[in-house]
């Protein structure tokens, strides 16, 4: 230890970030074993639902489907894990990943069918490396549900299951959504051990239920809300503990007001308030002293990086719904904000939608996608000069 540190920050167990694991992954015990029981009941030949998880930025969706995938990985799945990043990129990742379990699977008469249904959508996507001299069949997007289907065949008959984790799915095409269905669909006819997590924006269940009148059903949700007191208190306190370090229950309370529980404010806060602690217990005083530090990182980090996707033409649609405060509000009165009608601001809500910066609770209503974002804008884009 150097300097005024009193805790070695190269000791910091906190872990702010885009999917990266916490060190104690709190309140997710349920979703992790009814995750177990589905894929157990799987292998078992027995049906089971899929799950769908939905939360605002920073809730630990990520961080959950990649625990989920490996909990997969450990019961004998091969994992397709991908994130729609919006146009063909999504697919072509699904399709390399799809002919690698396939081609692994060994040679009988399923793996030939599923690379031959690989190789069809494989040609109405630019650049997947369509293979010369194999049996060409044609171009045939909605072949995509039978992707799903035969590679979980042929990973059946290599005694494997297969689980499709896909992140950001609010962002996936939405005809390619409804094959994807399709095909998870079918496999749960055809008694396959496919199983299905699908993680994105709270309107994701709508869109799911666009794609397919019977797609609610399939799916399970597990909507990710903030961290309860308790929970949080136990985020910060464990890892603390297991390397003989004490948080005060003051200072516990200080980081559930700070980060009103949304897990990546929890991580953030605790991270910044152990490298600028000086008092043993850890103190209310210490968070205190964190909090320029907690906040210009979340300023230029997290904040910055959806502020700079957000165009110039939509800057004041988010001033607007930034100045009503937090929480749900009518799309009127935005517009009413902006002085303008509904329909005159219609375009940017849908851009904002589609950057992930807003989302729809309900119909006729926004919100924004990102925990705390209207105080953030106050600070950064406060009204025009
Ligand atoms: N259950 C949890 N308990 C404690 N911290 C968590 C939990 N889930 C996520 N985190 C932390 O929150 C941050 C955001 O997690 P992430 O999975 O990237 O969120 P999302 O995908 O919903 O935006 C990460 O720093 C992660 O370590
Ligand atoms: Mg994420």
């Amino acid at each position: 230890m150097s300097g005024e540190e009193r805790y070695d920050p190269v000791a910091n167990p906190y872990a702010p970030g885009a999917g990266t694991p916490p060190p104690a992954l709190v309140g997710r015990d349920e979703t992790i074993s009814a995750t177990e029981i589905a894929l157990r009941r799987l292998r078992a030949a027995r049906t089971s639902q899929h799950l769908l998880i939905t939360g605002l930025r920073g809730v630990g969706k990520t961080v959950l489907l990649a625990k989920l995938a490996a909990l997969g990985e450990h019961l004998g799945y091969r994992v397709i894990r991908i994130e729609a990043v919006g146009g063909d990129d999504t697919l072509r990742s699904l399709l390399r990943q799809a002919r690698r379990i396939v081609e692994a699977a060994g040679g009988g008469n399923s793996v030939r069918r599923a690379l031959r249904s690989i190789e069809s959508v494989s040609l109405t996507v630019a650049g997947t490396g369509a293979s010369v001299g194999r049996r060409v069949t044609g171009p045939d997007r909605d072949a995509l549900a039978d992707v799903l289907v035969d590679v979980a065949r042929a990973a059946a008959d290599a005694d494997l299951g297969v689980m499709v984790a896909i992140d950001e799915a609010q962002r996936l095409d939405r005809h390619d959504l409804r094959r994807i269905l399709a095909g998870v669909h079918r496999a749960g006819q055809d008694g396959l051990p496919l199983h299905t997590v699908v993680a994105g924006l709270p309107n994701l269940v709508g869109e799911v239920a666009r794609a397919a009148t019977y797609a609610e059903r399939l799916f399970r949700v597990a909507d990710l809300g903030p961290l309860s007191p308790d929970q949080v208190a136990e985020a910060v306190t464990v890892p603390a503990a297991e390397i003989g370090v004490t948080w005060a229950p003051a200072a516990v309370d200080r980081v559930v007001d700070r980060s009103d529980g949304y897990p990546f404010f929890v991580q953030t806060w605790a991270f910044h308030t152990w490298n600028a602690a000086i008092d043993d217990p850890i103190s209310a005083a210490d968070v205190d002293r964190a909090s320029p530090h907690a906040e210009a990182t979340l300023d230029a980090s997290f904040f910055a990086a959806r502020i700079a996707r957000i165009p110039a033409s939509e800057v004041a649609y988010v001033r607007a719904l930034a100045s009503l405060g937090p929480g749900p509000h009518r799309s009127g009165e935005v517009a009413a904000a902006m002085g303008k009608t509904t329909p005159q601001v219609a375009a940017f809500r849908d851009r904002l939608i589609s950057e992930g910066v807003i989302y729809a609770p309900r119909y006729g209503w926004v919100e924004f996608a990102i925990p705390h974002f209207d105080r953030h804008v106050a600070r950064e884009l406060p009204d025009r000069p």
